[in-house]
């Protein structure tokens, strides 16, 4: 009998799934060093989250250990190069959670334009101020999308929706195939910043997109501009950001990715003003830990019982 660590938390579907297919489930979230090392090659496969920074160690000797599936889009946690050369594939489960990353970022957005948290604090804390908290509209306002994969499309969709104007950059997505979209395109970031008036990123984190976002790129938007990232730490300077924010060179942001989850004391962004916080929130609804759960779960036992690869990163 074939055996799996879910070394993460799980939703219940995805663990289900395997036993009905015949695994032998070893549901074992939040083992570290040895332990983990000792559950992973014990195993025929693996189930994560983001929890389990699985670097190059834990493949050193990986065992029966085959597969890696990500209940999630992000490999950063995995060390990809690493498994592969151990003979461990590592897949993702990239569809499941889109829909609830893009509706955090409009969250995200919304809350910045309207005020809602700072005004929800200041009412809890006995304050009724009407002028003080007054926002922005949206509608006509323009996003600039960096990143037009699957959740860049989708909160660009809900963007139009709400009548923005929308930019997007993405050197796999033409301007003809944008236009029809609905979107309008920059042929680079230091063309695009100078005209939104949000900016949402939904790239991968990797050399090229470490600090994408930092304070040069910061000075070329408007006073009146905020960031949204619910894409991965880093993307955004976070030093930069929270400069930009003090200084009033920028208008807000909304972040909930950090280079170090979770956040560490001296994040310079837990003192920055008109910036939302959230604890990497963005796969965090019950429909898509469900759906990735039950995707990985089938990537695992397809890989298992079947032999298939589907989604290797
Ligand atoms: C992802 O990469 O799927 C999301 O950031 C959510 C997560 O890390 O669990």
């Amino acid at each position: 009998m074939s055996r799996v660590l879910i070394a993460d938390k799980l939703e219940t579907a995805g663990i289900e799934l395997l036993a009905a297919a015949g695994v032998e489930v070893d549901n074992r979230p939040g083992l570290k060093g040895d332990e983990l090392k000792a559950a992973i090659r014990a195993a025929d496969a693996v189930i994560c989250r983001s929890q389990p920074k699985l670097t190059a160690e834990f493949f050193d000797e990986p065992g029966k250990c085959r597969a890696v599936a990500r209940a999630g889009v992000g490999v950063d946690n995995i060390d990809v190069p690493a498994a592969t050369r151990k003979g461990v594939v590592v897949m993702n489960t990239p569809g499941g959670n889109t829909v609830s990353a893009a509706e955090h970022t409009i969250a995200l957005l919304l809350a910045l334009a309207r005020r809602i948290p700072v005004a929800d604090a200041t009412m809890k804390a006995g304050g009724w101020d009407r002028n003080k908290f007054v926002g922005t509209e949206v509608a006509g306002k323009t996003l600039g999308v960096v990143g037009l994969g699957r959740i860049g499309r989708e909160v660009a969709r809900r963007a139009k929706a709400m009548d923005m104007r929308v930019i997007a950059l993405d050197p796999f997505v033409t301007a003809a195939k944008a236009a029809e979209l609905g979107y309008e395109t920059a042929a680079n970031l230091d063309e695009m910043l100078p005209k939104v008036d949000f900016l949402t990123l939904h790239v991968p984190l990797g050399q090229d997109t470490k600090s994408l976002i930092g304070a040069r790129e910061l000075g070329l938007m408007k006073k009146t501009a905020r960031v949204l990232n619910v894409a991965r730490g880093g993307i955004v300077d976070e030093a930069a950001l929270a400069a930009a924010l003090a200084a009033g060179t920028i208008a807000g942001a909304g972040v909930d990715v950090f280079t170090a989850e979770p956040i560490v004391a001296d994040n310079p962004l837990l003192k920055a003003p008109n910036i939302v916080l959230t604890p990497h929130l963005g796969a965090s609804t019950l429909e898509a830990q469900e759906n990735v759960a039950i995707e990985a779960a089938q990537l695992i036992a397809d890989f298992l019982l079947k032999g298939q690869v589907a989604n290797a990163v």
